[in-house]
């Protein structure tokens, strides 16, 4: 399953996300791939790019075969330092080119010059898409505002907008700005980190569907248009979120997951909130 940019570049619908994965790297990657992901979500600041890189070298992984995405870090913002910060994701990945390149984290609103810092890194993007170094370009956990600006500033549209989004955080404004204006939303944190594990509303509606909580979560996702990109490293957990069978969520439970109580933002430091 695929969904297609607004570029027309075909994105695998489930990607597998990397957050927090320093340790065991090499064998965990190693288990996403043999369990079918085609998708790797990674982060200069996940500061696990070389391993998945080396990884993906040692098994011999075609590379038109696996869709990367890298995102440039706050401390790299600027239109020099974002084409930098670029070049050294591609060295840690072993590639010459990247799927999607996403600046991570907007400048928040309250810095006299965010406008213009996030307008001159999203050039940089720009640069290296026309120049054929990134095949999509996007931005991370941008709110409406850090888009509206985006937009007025720019001559490309993003393809893509990862934010955090699952049961309990739902970000409907964010997310029906993206969809008016034909820009993907990736899902970080899909099952909220683990925290919907244990919800009673989830629990009840796995076992309708006879299927895991995580598996409906990212179903969820996968329902509502929205690029799924679960974490695990546990080699049952990275199967079973990408080998399940084909389900459908009735509206009615939709609606149910719709009118659960929010759950707060999963960032655990208080610095990665961005308004
Ligand atoms: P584990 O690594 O033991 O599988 P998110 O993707 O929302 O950030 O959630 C990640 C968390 O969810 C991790 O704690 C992960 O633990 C857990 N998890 C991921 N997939 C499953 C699954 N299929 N069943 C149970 N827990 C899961």
């Amino acid at each position: 399953m695929s969904f297609i940019l607004n570029n027309k570049l075909t994105i695998p619908a489930i990607g597998f996300g990397t957050w927090q994965l320093t340790e065991d790297v090499e064998k965990v990657i190693t288990e996403a791939v043999k369990a079918g992901y085609k998708h790797i979500d990674t982060a200069a600041a996940y500061g696990n790019e070389a391993a998945i890189g080396a990884t993906l070298k040692k098994l011999n992984v075609n590379r038109e075969t696996i869709f990367l995405t890298s995102k440039v870090w706050k401390s790299d913002l600027g239109y020099e330092s974002t084409l930098k910060a670029f070049e050294q994701s591609l060295h840690n990945l072993q590639t010459d080119y990247l799927d999607l390149y996403l600046i991570h984290w907007p400048v928040k609103n309250s810095e006299s010059n965010w406008e213009q810092v996030n307008a001159e890194t999203w050039r940089a993007l720009e640069y290296l898409y026309k120049n054929g170094k990134v095949k999509a370009i996007g931005v991370s956990n941008f709110l409406v505002h850090h888009l509206e600006s985006l937009l007025e500033n720019s001559t490309i549209k993003p393809m893509v907008n990862q934010i955090e989004y699952h049961p309990g955080y739902l970000q409907p404004e964010t997310v029906t700005y993206c969809k008016a204006a034909d820009i993907l939303v990736e899902a970080w944190s899909p099952i909220g980190s683990g925290r919907l594990l244990q919800d009673s509303t989830l629990v009840k509606m796995a076992k309708k569907y006879n299927v895991q909580v995580a598996q409906l979560c990212i179903q969820f996702a996968l329902q509502n248009n929205i690029v799924p990109l679960p974490k695990s490293t546990n080699s049952k957990n990275i199967a079973a979120n990408i080998q399940f069978e084909p389900f459908v969520i009735a509206q009615e439970d939709l609606n149910e997951i719709y009118d659960m109580n929010e759950v707060g933002f999963s960032g655990l430091l208080p610095d990665l909130v961005p308004f």
